[in-house]
């Protein structure tokens, strides 16, 4: 059975009440939503990913309130909301009880985000829990940042996609692990410089495997070979010395770098084109976000030479 994609919320909770799975829009990317505590449901969540168990999930909430709730947020995790929630920021907070194992792998932490799209936080608050959303995408590819993305992918394995538009950031929000020391676990919108500036000092970006299983140094890969230039001479050298058909991706503007990316990636892999080569932002700001996705979409096209 193909998802229905559609706009109208209360067939959406329906489906989710009823352990379904559902696509939801969100500024960042789509995410694959299912209730929390249903343990069936988020099983359908890791089948249609295609994704290991052990990569937890991300746990979405309507309100800082209902965050609590999951999640004990200390002051620096209470500033960092109260600041950029509904918004690009997921946070890494010790979990309470009622957090199930089946979300967090059985960590004794829990990743909670608001998302700032009226129609999911509408669908969260009405349901009157929380939804697990991963990237609404298979395993190791390139997230979907329309409900189009999302039915060609996974059409035949979910139940419906809420088409909530394309999404305006189009980058994966940033993780701020607030457990010991604040650490920035993925770079996103939500920029190192202005989580420093909330809590008022230096903190570390060290995107450890290990601490955070989802950031593998391969992911977000498009089938096509990426190849990364710090320049767009380069870039167009590049493009001119090699064989084959090559695309070139070259934005200035990061805003609209990063909501374009994946849709690029995307849609040079549809012409099945012999590489992309995209020339780097700058590496702070969310330009350090649209870099750290980079170097890992080209991070699969090295080690498929290595298998070779
Ligand atoms: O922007 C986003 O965050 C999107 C939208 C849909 O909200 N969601 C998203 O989810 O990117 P996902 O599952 O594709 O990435 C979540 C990342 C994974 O790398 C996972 O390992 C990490 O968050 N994560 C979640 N819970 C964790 C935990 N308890 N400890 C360490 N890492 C965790
Ligand atoms: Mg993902």
């Amino acid at each position: 059975m193909t998802a229905i994609v559609t706009r109208d919320l209360e067939q959406a909770l329906r489906i989710l009440r009823e352990d379904g799975i559902v696509a939801v829009p969100t500024e960042t990317v789509y995410g694959l939503a299912a209730r929390a505590l249903s343990r069936s449901a988020v099983e359908r969540v890791f089948a249609a990913k295609g994704r290991p168990r052990d990569h937890p999930l991300i746990v979405h909430v309507h309100s800082i309130d209902q965050a609590r709730q999951w999640g004990f947020l200390d002051d620096r995790a209470e500033r960092l909301v109260y600041r950029f929630w509904p918004g690009p920021l997921t946070i890494l907070v010790p979990r309470r009880p009622i957090v199930p194992d089946w979300v967090t792998g059985a960590r004794d932490t829990v990743a909670l985000r608001m998302p700032d799209h009226a129609a999911t936080l509408r669908v969260i608050e009405e349901l009157g829990e929380p939804i697990v959303a991963p990237s609404a995408n298979k395993f190791g590819k390139v997230s979907p940042t329309t409900a189009r993305h999302v039915l060609d992918e996974l059409g035949n394995d979910i139940d419906a996609i809420i088409d909530g538009g394309p999404c305006a950031i189009g980058v994966e929000s940033t993780i701020v692990e607030c457990v010991a020391e604040i650490q920035i676990l993925r770079p996103g919108a939500v920029t190192t410089e202005q989580v420093e500036a909330e809590i008022g000092s230096d903190i570390a970006t060290g995107s450890g495997p290990s601490r955070a299983p989802g950031m593998l140094a391969s992911h977000y890969a498009p089938n096509s070979p990426v190849l990364l230039c710090s320049s767009l001479e380069e870039a167009q050298t590049l493009a001119s010395t090699t064989e084959g058909l090559s695309v070139l991706i070259h934005e200035p503007d990061e805003a609209v770098f990063a909501r374009n990316l994946y849709r690029r990636l995307r849609e040079a892999d549809s012409m099945g084109v012999d590489r992309i080569i995209v020339v780097l932002a700058p590496d702070h700001g969310l330009g350090a976000a649209i870099n750290d996705r980079l170097a890992k979409a080209a991070a699969a096209t090295i080690s498929d030479r290595r298998a070779d």
